[in-house]
């Protein structure tokens, strides 16, 4: 070893002892007669000093240390001087006093401070072009720490109770699971392609019809899909499937495991226990979202029948026209500015609404439970009759200082913004609770939803999911009506994980193919080997996926999944580091009978 210690690791307990360090220079100050280092490896960071009466040759060695030079020390640890501790730092009471220096390797001065105070200012497309210089600061390389020990805490519960970890194929078959694929071409079969696998969903419903029961793997998915701060084109699940369960089973074990691991990696308090478990219509109906963040009321209320029959034509038509009414409250609003409250309407036109309506409420009503005109501020009050205003403030149960505000649009319209604007009223107002993880379930989705541009039912979830057993019956009659044996879990308004009970019967599964318009030859030809397991005795069985990455992140108390992956694409799907994608040779093509023709437009380029 070429060190003794590392340099994390040196206390008051180690004075007087002979060390051997070896790291990177953090830090150096030249004092003359004394040059101070601070070393740094993976584990800290400790102060060597060199004096130059007692060292001569060790002194002028170190005066030509920069840094990110890799250098290795001999010394002996002492007390630092009275008044120089650091209690910032583990190894602050304590320093080496330095009578060698070994520089193994120099380095170039790197494109930004490793350790400086603003590097999180750096520039993402620096960092990433540098990932082995930005993976060198401790914010980083904690959060390496902290994924190591979340998948390992992971891997520890599963093995525990019994479960296999067992590999599936990457070079695969293309399988819709609602992404795009990525697809490799075959040298030895031209013309023919694998799939990089969106997820092992159909293998680990495979290795349920061989016996396997309790199956758990840490599997790496691939999703061409547009690209998002809590997305990325290759991604990594706690993917997991058992037989003989149901629905309150498999969430019963997730929750369990995410109540034991959370503790081991987030100081921070969960909020709810059991998790509160929501169906898909209330979590649409209060929050506008199938991920709603529990960490924080305001809830949306509908006035669509308040304001149905409305002289004010916006609200009256949205509701004629099958849309919604609806609301939610801006605690202590009441006195935003024309301008702060013109920032919101912007905001919520972002989503696609048209205008925002606003009632502020500055003060209580009279002693018949009326509100008058100076109680009231709103550029819409001149509309509604006093009835209806009312109503309204009885709806949105407010104070006085409150705000309401509301969106009259189509139902998705309205859902879009008025759930991000609760969001942005909870950043604003201040009402998350920053040191609270809200955990819930979401249930009951539905089967299938219309796809208007294909003009076909679409599986919600997959289309391996099974339908609730009350609601087979209605699978070809009424196919929106169907609910889902399926069930996500969500973290502070992140969907961290989702599955579901399957089906496992052949004709059950033949049905749902047909709902989704899918022919018996494409059935067979992109299912055939499924339909044919599951009549050799497929047990009934399920599971759920669970994103490592979104995980690590809340964890980690980041904003983007790319802090907690070592080595990210960039949001157009590049890496910047080894410059990924890249063209290959033509005679790489030629092996794979691939002629490559030239592009036309960018549009296939996802948008930044
Ligand atoms: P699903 O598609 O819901 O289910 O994925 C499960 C979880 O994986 C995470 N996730 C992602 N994380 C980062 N980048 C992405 N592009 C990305 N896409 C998904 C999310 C999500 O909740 N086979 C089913 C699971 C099952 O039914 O058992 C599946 O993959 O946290
Ligand atoms: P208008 O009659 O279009 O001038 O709208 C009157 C007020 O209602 C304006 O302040 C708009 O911001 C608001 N408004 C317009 N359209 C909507 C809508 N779809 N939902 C909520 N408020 C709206």
């Amino acid at each position: 070893m070429l060190k003794t210690h590392n340099c994390g690791e040196l206390t008051a307990a180690d004075i007087g002892q002979k060390v051997t360090l070896a790291g990177w220079v953090n830090r150096r100050r030249d004092h003359g007669g004394l040059i101070f280092i601070d070393l740094r490896d993976r584990w800290g960071l400790t102060q060597v000093t060199i004096d130059s009466e007692a060292s001569p040759e060790a002194h002028a060695a170190a005066a030509q240390l920069r840094g990110e030079y890799v250098v290795q020390v001999h010394g002996t640890v002492r007390a630092r001087p009275e008044g120089f501790e650091n209690p910032n730092l583990a190894t602050g009471a304590i320093e080496v006093i330095i009578h060698d220096v070994n520089i193994l390797n120099p380095a170039k001065t790197p494109p930004f401070y490793i350790d400086g105070r603003d590097a999180d200012s750096v520039d993402e497309t620096l960092r990433l072009t540098y990932r082995y210089l930005d993976l060198r600061r401790a914010r980083m390389m904690n959060n390496l720490v902290l994924r190591h020990q979340l998948v390992r805490a992971i891997r520890e519960y599963f093995s525990a109770r019994d479960f296999l970890e067992v590999e599936t194929p990457i070079l695969l078959k293309s399988t819709p699971e609602g992404a795009r694929d990525f697809i490799v071409p075959s040298r030895m079969h031209p013309q023919k392609f694998y799939a990089l696998p969106q997820s092992p969903q159909q293998l680990k419903q495979l290795l349920m019809v061989a016996g396997v029961e309790r199956y758990f793997q840490i599997a790496r998915c691939f999703r061409d899909e547009d690209l998002r701060a809590d997305r990325q084109p290759e991604f990594t699940q706690l993917d997991l499937e058992m037989s003989f369960v149901d629905a309150s089973d498999i969430r019963g074990l997730i929750e369990e495991m995410l109540i034991e691991v959370t503790p081991l990696l987030s100081d921070k308090e969960i909020l709810a226990q059991p998790f509160p478990v929501i169906t898909y219509a209330e979590a649409m109906a209060k929050y506008g979202v199938d991920r709603p963040d529990l960490r924080f009321g305001q809830t949306l209320f509908d006035l669509s029948a308040i304001v149905a029959e409305s002289e004010f034509g916006v609200f009256r038509n949205a509701v004629a026209n099958g849309g919604q009414v609806k609301g939610v409250v801006y605690p202590g609003g009441a006195d935003l500015t024309r301008r702060e409250i013109d920032e919101l309407t912007d905001f919520v036109k972002h989503y696609g609404a048209k205008g925002l309506a606003w009632i502020g409420v500055t003060d209580a009503p009279d002693a018949d439970g009326v509100y008058g005109d100076d109680a009231l501020r709103s550029q819409i009050s001149k509309f509604l009759s006093p009835r209806e205003i009312s109503a309204i403030v009885q709806s949105a149960s407010v104070e006085p200082g409150d705000l309401i505000l509301i969106v009259a649009d189509r139902p998705g319209v309205v859902a879009q913004s008025l759930s991000n604007l609760r969001l942005e009223i909870g950043k604003r107002a201040d009402l998350i609770p920053q040191d609270k993880l809200a955990y819930c379930w979401v249930v009951d989705f539905p089967l299938l939803e219309y796809d208007e541009d294909e003009e076909r039912w679409q599986a919600v979830h997959h289309p391996f999911t099974s339908a609730r057993d009350e609601d087979w019956q209605y699978l070809e009659s009424d196919p929106g009506r169907v609910l889902a044996k399926a069930y996500d879990v969500v973290l502070n308004g992140w969907e961290i994980g989702g599955g579901s009970i399957r089906i496992y019967r052949s004709d059950l599964q033949d049905r749902m193919f047909k709902a989704l318009g899918l022919s018996s030859a494409e059935t067979e030809a992109q299912f055939g080997h499924l339909l044919d397991a599951f009549q050799y005795g497929a047990p009934p069985h399920g599971g759920i996926a669970l994103g490592i990455d979104r995980m690590a992140a809340l964890f980690a108390e980041t904003s983007t999944i790319r802090d907690v992956i070592a080595f990210p694409k960039t949001a157009a799907g590049t890496d910047l580091m080894v410059d990924a994608p890249s063209p290959v040779t033509d005679a790489q093509l030629k092996e794979l009978h691939i002629d490559v023709r030239p592009v036309k437009t960018k549009s296939n380029q996802p948008a930044g």
